[in-house]
């Protein structure tokens, strides 16, 4: 299994402060944000990676990470993204880099302290995607079960005014190496992005869509709130819930 993790993107949703770097490279209480997703391939064994970035601070990644051997990758690599392309655009850039092999992709403003170390072993082909149970799941890809058998997923919703779970699709995924065709099928959505959720479609209708629900903490960090949410997670966590001054700076 190779790493991926997706980190191009403008930022913009979080100007001012992605006017100097890359969202991916802000952050999260004591690293910058793409430490974490690194860290969430390493544990599960997944040391050889790519890190597919883009935009006008993309050259910030190799100050940052430099070859990636403090972080326990053993291969690091780096793709860019020439436009805003979507998700899926991005990954289309990983092909040569997979070279055949199942991929471990993780959007690089995603932190968890889940493991998905025994999903990674036993993965062989098809998709894999990883559920958490979120109060907001209208920000985001939303499974829709079967009404007969609540363990299959019928379909993803991208973002569904009306959810029909409680659940978020993660931006944690295993993909096998027919993705690439896959990508190649579908056609940009409404807001002119090939959609990560038409892939995980395309797998459901093969019925190859496998789910695991992520156990433990999970969170985006692409807006002021989640950023926050996610800083405040990772300094409690971090520091073992010793945050008594913290507490007593918010009064
Ligand atoms: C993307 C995906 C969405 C997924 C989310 C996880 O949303 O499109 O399906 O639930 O990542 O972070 P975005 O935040 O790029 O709009």
């Amino acid at each position: 299994m190779k790493g991926i993790i997706l980190a191009g993107g403008l930022g913009s949703r979080l100007y001012p402060l992605t006017y100097a770097t890359n969202k991916h490279l802000l952050p999260v209480y004591d690293k910058p944000m793409v430490f974490y997703p690194i860290a969430t391939l390493v544990d599960a064994g997944v040391t050889e990676v790519l890190i597919v970035t883009g935009g006008p601070h993309a050259g910030d990644f190799m100050r940052v990470l430099r070859n990636g051997k403090e972080l326990g990758i053993t291969h690091l690599e780096y793709a860019f993204q020439e436009s805003e392309g979507g998700i899926a655009d991005a990954l289309r850039l990983c092909e040569d880099f997979a070279d055949g092999d199942n991929i471990a992709v993780i959007l690089g403003d995603n932190t968890t302290d889940a493991s998905i170390g025994s999903a990674v072993a036993r993965f062989e082909r098809g998709a894999m995607v990883f559920l958490r149970q979120v109060p907001d799941p209208e920000r985001f890809g939303v499974p829709v079960f079967a009404p007969d058998d609540a363990t299959r997923i019928v379909a993803i919703e991208e973002k569904p005014a009306q959810p029909k779970s409680p659940y978020a699709v993660t931006g944690l995924y295993l993909y096998d190496h027919t993705v690439f065709d896959i990508i190649r099928t579908i056609k940009p959505s409404g807001r002119g992005e090939l959609e990560i959720t038409d892939v995980n479609n395309a797998y459901v209708s093969r019925g190859a869509l496998q789910w695991a629900l992520l156990d433990g903490f999970w969170s985006d960090a692409g807006t002021f709130e989640s950023l926050f949410r996610t800083n405040v997670y990772w300094a409690r966590k971090t520091t073992g819930q010793r945050c008594e001054n913290f507490d007593a700076y918010f009064g």
